[in-house]
This record gives structure tokens, sequence and C-alpha cells, in this order.
């Protein structure tokens, strides 16, 4: 795979963008699969999950690479009064701040949503997962081989409101510029293949 040039700028991902969650969770080997969704998981299965996704419910965030492709994801799954929060982040883009960015844009939604807490579930031997959730404020703790994680969440401000809308608005600009780019490429295929250099 060619270098990539990522920014962490997170986007809400549409309904009809949904082949392209699951084109991003089928990229994901076994053992990465495992942590995700904290069991095996066939490509039948992911699928299936991604069909599930109630859109008008949850939200999808993710971040895009200069083809477009989803390289990292985020699942804010809500019910009545908490969200929980599932990751997912390519191998060749990690240790790039970029499950942090997702991370950050799910606690900022559900605060937004009004609900009383966010939730992280994992494989108690996940340590990045771990890490992660402690790093974003997350109190956990461990048992029957589950580590679990949780953020009890402020009441939304105007400044937690403009946070998402200026993430979402940035997110788009990126995504236009990219289309830009693609669209140049297509008419002049000399060009070089990357809109920018280094990630935010
Ligand atoms: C977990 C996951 C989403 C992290 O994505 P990422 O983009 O690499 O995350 P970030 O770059 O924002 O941050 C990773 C942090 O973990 C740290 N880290 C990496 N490996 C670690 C380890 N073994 N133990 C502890 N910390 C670790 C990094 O140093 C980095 O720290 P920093 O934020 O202080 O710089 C990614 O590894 C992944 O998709 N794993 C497979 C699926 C999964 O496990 N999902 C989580 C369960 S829902």
């Amino acid at each position: 795979m060619p270098a990539l040039a990522i920014a962490a700028l997170t986007r809400e991902l549409r309904a009809d963008e949904l082949p392209a969650l699951a084109t991003h969770l089928l990229a994901l080997d076994a053992e990465d699969r495992r942590l995700r969704f904290g069991s095996p998981m066939s490509d039948p299965r992911i699928v299936d999950y991604v069909r599930h996704i109630p859109l008008e419910h949850d939200a999808v965030f993710v971040v895009t690479d200069d083809e477009l492709a989803i390289v990292a994801a985020a699942h804010l799954a809500r019910s009545d009064e908490v969200a929980e929060i599932g990751l997912s982040v390519l191998r060749e883009v990690r240790g790039r701040g970029l499950g942090s960015a997702l991370f950050e844009r799910c606690i900022t939604r559900a605060r937004n949503w009004r609900l009383r807490a966010l939730f992280s579930a994992c494989l108690a031997e996940n340590e990045t997962m771990v890490y992660l959730s402690r790093k974003h404020g997350l109190s956990g703790h461990a048992a029957d081989g589950t580590a679990a994680g949780h953020l009890s969440l402020p009441a939304p401000t105007s400044s937690s409101m403009t946070e998402d809308l200026v993430r979402e608005q940035l997110a788009l600009f990126d995504l236009e510029h990219k289309k830009l780019w693609l669209a140049l490429r297509r008419r002049m295929p000399d060009m070089p293949p990357v809109a920018n250099d280094e990630p935010n």
C-alpha cells in the first residue's frame, strides 16, 4: 500500500456509505476482528452487523484516506441513557492519533445527546484500547477477560455543541478537498497521489 496522508478529521457516516464501512471492517484480519468485537467475526457476520446499524439512532464516525477509503471508524451505539463505543483503525495508520480523535468525537456527541454515560468494553488483553479508554477519562475494571470503562458525561454546553459542528464542517471541507484532488488526478494522472503530507 502506498504511503497514506491521513488527517485526524472525523466525519459522520451517511446511511448510503454503510457499504464502505463494511469494506473497512472486512479489511481487518482475524485477530483485529476478535479485538474489535470481542469474538471471532466471519465476513457474513460483519456484513450483517453493518446492515443492522441503526444510523437514525446511533452514530458512526470515520476517517478517510486520500482515495476516500475508510481507514478508521467508531460506532457510537446509543441506548436510553448511555452509549457504547467500538473502534477500529487499520494497522498501517495506527499510532497516529486516529483512535483518539474518534474517541473524542464520540465523547462529545454522547454528551450532546444528553446521555448519562459513555461505556467501552473490550477484551482485557487489549492493552491499547484499555490505555485509550483511561486516556480519555474512562474509569475501568476487568472481570472474566473483559475490560469495561465508564465515563460520566456532563450536560452539553454551547461550546460542546459548537465543537461537534466545527469538527464535522472541517471533515466535510477535507472531503470536498479530497474529491477535488481525485477528480484532478483522473484528468492529470501525473499529479502527485496525495493532497497533504502529514497527519494533523
Ligand atoms: C485500539 C485502536 C483503535 C487504536 O487506534 P490508534 O489509531 O492506533 O490509536 P491512537 O493512535 O489514537 O492511540 C494509541 C495509543 O495507544 C498507545 N499504545 C499502543 N500500543 C499500546 C500497548 N500495547 N499498550 C498500551 N498503550 C499502547 C500508543 O502509544 C498511543 O498512545 P498516545 O495516545 O499516548 O500517543 C487500534 O489499535 C485498533 O483498531 N485495534 C483493533 C480493534 C480494537 O482493538 N478495537 C478496540 C475495541 S472496541
